[in-house]
């Protein structure tokens, strides 16, 4: 009868057959798949996998933080923290176009992952979290719809260093499985319970010109939305939830003054694969209070609005 257990000792086996002395590269994102691959390889083959963690700038308050605390500190995994939000953000300058804004992203991303990769002295295998969907989904990639609505960047995805060999130790998973042997491996919930995050980060969620100022500005607003949601028990019933900073600005009042600020989306949703998705049907008095909160507390919005679209006709993210 097969366990979880029981494949995590398979797969560490495998891996370590696999591997041998040869040393492994692994990019991590913050996100479950690759955590868990990442954990589950340094539990195979120890200091001989490195992960490259590369910021971008772009990710939601606190996580690198955490990435770096919880791979380094928590599991001693060797781990690069290359910050390169200067590179990104100063390539993003002025572009508005989402699916430049995607390209740009991705092309950095590969770009700093194998300088990073060439300071190590190379690598003889490039780990992946692929899974088992994913490995579906490109073998049935000629049956699918022949438009790309947009170009997807993450970090399973790198094509990196194309003489490596590829480890993918979670081939044979659904999500729902990588989660659970997450938390067999000791993972904290926080990573392994985590909504779905784009590899292209806040950058598709700040529709125009991304900024760092405007990344940091809709960093609070998520931050205040994500509180009420994990507050109000909510976080695992739904798919994604987040917020979008809107190119616009519009005029409140506060106190005795009028402001003109910027106006905000919250967008949140149920889904079992992101392929479909429903709007998640808040009551108004949770909405309010996250309304009230996010115009008192972050400086520069003085409007929030909620994103009632399902998908289809939109789209989960707004670019
Ligand atoms: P859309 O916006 O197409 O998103 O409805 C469907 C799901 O995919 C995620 N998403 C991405 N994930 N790299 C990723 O790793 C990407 O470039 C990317 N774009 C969208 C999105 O967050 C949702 O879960």
């Amino acid at each position: 009868d097969w366990t979880m257990g029981a494949y995590r000792a398979e797969t560490i086996a495998k891996i370590r057959a696999q591997v041998g002395k040869g040393r492994v590269v692994c990019g991590l994102s913050g996100g479950v798949d690759s955590s868990v691959a990442a954990v589950l390889i340094h539990e195979a083959i120890g200091d001989q996998l490195t992960c490259i963690y590369v910021d971008h700038g772009l990710m939601r308050a606190n996580e690198s933080e955490q990435v770096v605390k919880t791979f380094r500190d928590r599991f001693n995994i060797h781990l690069v923290h290359r910050d390169a939000s200067d590179l990104f953000l100063g390539q993003l300058s002025g572009v508005t176009d989402p699916e430049i804004k995607r390209k740009t992203i991705g092309r950095l991303f590969i770009e700093v992952f194998e300088e990073e990769q060439n300071k190590l002295g190379g690598a003889d295998f490039l780990a992946q979290g692929t899974l088992y969907p994913d490995v579906i989904e490109s073998v049935s990639a000629t049956g699918g719809p022949s438009v790309t609505i947009k170009s997807h960047h993450n970090v399973g995805g790198l094509p990196a260093g194309m003489r490596m060999q590829l480890i993918e130790p979670l081939r044979e998973l659904f999500k729902d499985e990588v989660r659970v042997l997450g938390r067999e491996l000791g993972i904290p919930e926080e990573i392994v319970g985590r909504h779905p995050f784009p590899g292209p980060g806040l950058a598709i969620r700040i529709p125009g010109d991304v900024t760092r100022e405007k990344a940091d500005l809709l960093r609070k607003v998520d931050t205040v939305f994500l509180e009420e949601i994990r507050n109000a028990g909510l976080y695992d019933a739904i798919w994604q939830a987040f917020a979008v900073l809107l190119p616009v600005r519009t005029v409140g009042v506060m106190g005795d003054g009028r402001t003109y600020d910027q106006a905000c989306a919250l967008r949140a949703v149920t889904s079992t694969d992101g392929m479909t998705a429903d709007v998640y049907p808040f009551d108004m008095a949770f909405l309010s209070r996250v309304s009230n909160r996010i115009v008192n507390e972050v400086r520069g919005i003085n409007r929030v609005t909620y994103d009632i679209t399902s998908k289809p006709p939109g789209t989960i993210e707004w670019e």
